[in-house]
């Protein structure tokens, strides 16, 4: 019988604090972790910090750490959906991560939100099945206050086109977002999905946000989600990876933000961006 020996079968950490999935340990990742789905996504933001170095990967799960603008930096891919997201959650926020910004890619649900537009998610429907086995059904999946302005900031300063809102969060890509299945299968209650949906305001469909809102939320951590709208479900425009870089360079600055906005916090004893302390910042 071979194989490493972990503590426990309910903690299941090997030597050093190693986390079983994402095979991390303490010291390996920043308190800022971007989380995108798709691994080749944490070499392409990785490629954009001033220096960035491979930590680990196993399964979905590929991690690099490194720096943008002196700013301590992880990626983490989550694979696609809320298993998968839940656990990368789990793992990450043990050896020392408390600050989670999705980098994703979404399919929108208005004619307005053009393909290659941002969505930046204030709080996301629960249409999965994972944040319901870590809470009640009426618990809201809520981003973090202070990690959805320095987005909105990011977004700004750099001049994207972005939109702020609801997302609908689902474990299914294709008959859970009202696509046709496998010869044309679609259940009669998701029939009609994309249009009830948009008519309570959501703006896009996409399958991790409402997860890592939630768990978040739950254990006191922090997190957001920008996402990339590669498709677009009036228009049926579908264009793989558009808006992506932008996705990318909003959510790196959106960190270097969020780090002197932290900066500041702590000096001041106090918790919450606010106008003020806006002012402040603008000063310095
Ligand atoms: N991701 C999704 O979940 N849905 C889309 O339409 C596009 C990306």
């Amino acid at each position: 019988m071979g194989g490493e020996r972990l503590r426990s079968a309910s903690v299941p950490e090997g030597e050093g604090g190693l986390q079983y999935h994402v095979r991390v340990k303490p010291g390996d990742v920043s308190r800022y972790v971007f989380v995108p789905g798709d691994p080749e996504r944490v070499k392409k933001i990785a490629s954009t910090w001033d220096e960035a170095w491979f930590v680990a990967q196993h399964r979905e799960y590929l991690t690099y750490t490194g720096r943008y603008k002196g700013v301590l930096v992880s990626a983490t891919s989550t694979g696609i959906g809320a298993p998968s997201t839940a656990i990368a959650v789990e793992e990450l926020a043990r050896v020392g991560a408390d600050t989670f910004i999705r980098v994703g890619t979404t399919g929108a649900l208005r004619r307005d939100i053009k393909v290659g537009d941002l969505i930046i998610t204030n709080a996301a429907v629960r249409l999965e099945g994972t944040s319901k086995q870590y809470t009640i059904p009426e618990y809201p999946a809520v981003a973090d206050l202070n990690v959805t302005l320095a987005l909105i900031e990011a977004a700004e300063e750099l001049g994207v086109r972005y939109h702020v809102g609801l997302t609908a969060s689902t474990d299914s890509f294709y008959v859970g977002q009202e696509r046709p299945g496998y010869r044309g299968y679609l259940p009669p209650f998701n029939r009609g999905l994309v249009d009830y949906l948009k008519s309570i305001g959501v703006l896009n469909f996409e399958m991790e946000a409402a997860a890592l809102f939630t768990i978040a939320q739950i254990y006191g951590l922090r997190a957001g989600s920008v996402c990339a709208a590669i498709a677009n479900r009036e228009t049926e425009e579908f264009i793989v990876d558009a808006g992506v870089m932008d996705a990318i360079r909003v959510a790196n600055e959106a960190v270097k933000i969020l780090s002197e906005w932290d900066e500041i916090l702590g000096e001041k004893g106090k918790k919450y961006v606010s106008p003020s302390l806006l002012r402040d910042w603008r000063r310095r």
